[in-house]
């Protein structure tokens, strides 16, 4: 379909809001995303027309159910490129990291190294740090430079013999700096490393294929990509998933059960424990087809010339910083205002009807890297015209007054 920002914007009913008078210029889509009439109306009519539990039943409702929930499956493997047994419903991002993080610490020891980098989101970090906690493996961090990008360098460094999982972001929530993960992966193969990677931000901005970037492990959630909140993705490479345990005990994740012995299911039920979200399963898979009408190159030059509009407009605001401007970066802009707290920054913006996410962004270590507390951040996503682009830089130059 023809890209046509406001074609596109009518499709979002939240996007006619007023907010303390003004129109709404939402800038937190890296926050979550809004969501489109599709995805909107697929849940409802789910639950209006056609509900009941999924992989139980024998009746019309819920044979038509399950196969709607394993539809979205389908359309999950195939935006990834993924084979479907490959994709498992977790209920966002975090318990998909959770997941692999748990079940490959059942087979590490004190002394395995994992590598990650300063970028990450405490997603990415916090899982980790339990098993240091609770096994004595060695966590390393590859730094961020000045501009924002990974020092490859002491990353190539950093792997040896006992490095046993490397943890990437593929895009930073805060800096927007899209890693060279597929390189940064190559290099890991080279000492036998799993590789899990962060798509939360990746896969609304860029095409992304597993298969080439040859991740083992990829993980994102529903609603920053214009689904549901309470639904996620965890691919994993068959052979990955078949090694892995299970995560959670309960229904359906079971082959047999008797009361001295268990045998589970085959990969994804395996790590599908309980009834699944199904309505939120259902409205991922009509946000994927929703985007998937685009052409995404030409989604992601819109944000582009959105942030280039943004960068030229503040470009005489000297008490203005900006983090991260590696080249290529996506369309997230964090910064600070001179003598002003970012959550100041944040309420006043909102008064203008601009909504902006202020504090560490999940990411304190990534703070600490850049000598700050706090930001505030505006991230851009296919709604958001120039006229936001104006709109906040308007507002922006206001709440600077405030501080000068
Ligand atoms: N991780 C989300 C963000 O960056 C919530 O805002």
């Amino acid at each position: 379909m023809a890209f046509d920002v406001e074609t596109i914007r009518a499709e979002f009913p939240i996007l006619g809001r007023q907010i303390h008078g003004k129109p709404l210029v939402y800038l937190d889509s890296a926050a979550s995303a809004q969501k489109p009439r599709a995805v909107i109306q697929a849940m409802t009519s789910v639950m209006e027309n056609g509900y009941a539990n999924v992989h139980r039943g024998l009746y019309t409702l819920a044979n038509e159910v399950t196969e709607a929930f394993e539809k979205s499956r389908d359309s999950v493997a195939k935006f990834l490129n993924a084979d479907t047994s490959e994709i498992v419903f977790t209920k966002g991002a975090t318990e998909g990291i959770n997941l692999v993080a748990s079940g490959l610490g059942q087979s590490l020891v004190a002394g395995d190294e994992i590598v990650l980098t300063e970028m990450e989101h405490h997603a990415n970090i916090v899982p980790w740090h339990f098993l240091r906690e609770r096994l004595g493996v060695v966590l390393k961090f590859v730094p961020v430079l000045d501009d924002g990008q990974l020092d490859l360098d002491a990353y190539q460094a950093m792997l040896g013999p006992r490095t046993r999982v490397v943890g990437l972001s593929h895009m930073s929530n805060v800096l927007g700096t899209v890693n060279p993960v597929r390189d940064m992966i190559s290099m890991a193969r080279s000492v036998g490393a799993i590789c899990l990677i962060d798509g939360c931000q990746a896969v609304v901005h860029l095409e992304v294929d597993v298969k080439a970037l040859d991740a083992d492990f990829y993980v994102f959630s529903g609603h920053k990509l214009y689904g549901p909140t309470g639904i996620g993705v965890l691919y994993g490479k068959s052979e990955r998933l078949n090694a892995l345990p299970p995560y959670q005990g309960g229904g359906e994740m079971i082959s047999q059960v008797s009361l001295d012995k268990i045998t589970y299911a085959d990969p994804p039920h395996r790590f599908e424990a309980g009834t699944p979200p199904i309505v939120e399963v259902i409205g991922l898979g009509a946000a994927i087809a929703w985007l998937s009408q685009f052409d995404r190159a030409v989604v992601q030059a819109h944000e582009h010339a959105l942030y280039a509009r943004l960068l030229a407009g503040v470009s005489g605001m000297n008490s203005l910083s900006i983090l991260g401007e590696a080249p290529g970066k996506g369309a997230i802009m964090s910064f600070n205002l001179a003598g002003a707290h970012a959550h100041d920054v944040a309420q006043i913006l909102d008064r203008y009807g601009v909504a902006v996410r202020a504090g560490s962004h999940c990411a304190e270590p990534l703070m600490s890297r850049f000598g700050v507390t706090s930001s505030a951040r505006a991230s851009f996503a296919i709604y958001n015209t120039e006229g936001d682009v104006d709109a906040f830089i308007d507002a922006l130059d206001r709440t600077q007054s405030f501080f000068s």
